[in-house]
């Protein structure tokens, strides 16, 4: 399976022409950032274990039917993840949530742990860690290794904008991760931003942390 996955859609592009506006506001970017993880996670979770049921509909008893039948655990990366959260869980059933919190140096473009919220056995589980932005890729490298590390079955991210660099980096650490993401950028800046991109999510979601 490749370890990346473009989702080319006309009304996730719309959504990523509007998030990089550098003139959408605060409340629209957030809206917006739900909205395209929303349809992220619809692809992304094409492939959930489902089982049979049956179900009595108001006409006909024992209609066949399929259920989700797995628990799915959100990862957000804090704290830009978090604006995606909700919108996953409208579209995904029976999901858990455990919050890891980065902090990028902006000179080393290094990232420190400063929140771990991750259950200690992940044994069996599908983990779908999500970050609106991939720039170097070293953020989503160190939740990937947290999380590997304590046996996730299988994991997936997913981000709204990677950069090529970044991504390269990404998979040649994780090459068994799928990333979903909306958009490849070719680049980054000198301060680690990816360009074209579309600044700071986690300050376009929140507002500059000090
Ligand atoms: C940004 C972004 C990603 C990370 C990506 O977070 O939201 O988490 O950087 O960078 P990388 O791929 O080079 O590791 P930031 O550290 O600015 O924190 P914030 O979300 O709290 O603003």
């Amino acid at each position: 399976m490749s370890p990346l996955s473009v989702v080319d859609h006309p009304v996730l592009a719309h959504r990523v022409a509007q998030l990089r506006d550098r003139d959408t506001n605060g409340d629209t970017f957030r809206q917006l950032v739900a909205e395209a993880s929303g349809l992220l996670a619809y692809e992304a979770s094409r492939d959930l274990g489902t089982r049979r049921i049956s179900v009595d509909t108001p006409v006909a008893p024992g209609a066949p039917a399929h259920r989700v039948d797995e628990v799915v655990l959100l990862v957000p990366i804090l704290r830009a993840g978090l604006g995606m959260v909700q919108a996953i869980q409208e579209v995904v059933p029976r999901t858990e949530v455990a919050h890891v919190g980065l902090r990028r140096d902006e000179s080393t473009l290094r990232s420190d742990v400063y929140l771990n919220r991750l259950p200690r056995q992940l044994a069996g589980r599908r983990v779908m860690v999500c970050d609106p932005m991939l720039a170097t890729g070293g953020s989503l490298a160190q939740v990937c290794d947290l999380v590997l590390a304590r046996g996730a079955a299988e994991v997936l991210a997913l981000c709204i904008i990677a950069s090529e660099p970044g991504l390269a980096a990404f998979t040649a650490v994780h090459p068994d991760v799928r990333v979903w993401c909306a958009a490849v950028d070719p680049g980054l800046n000198e301060v680690g931003f990816i360009v074209p991109g579309l600044g700071d999510a986690g300050d376009r979601l929140f507002g500059p942390p000090d």
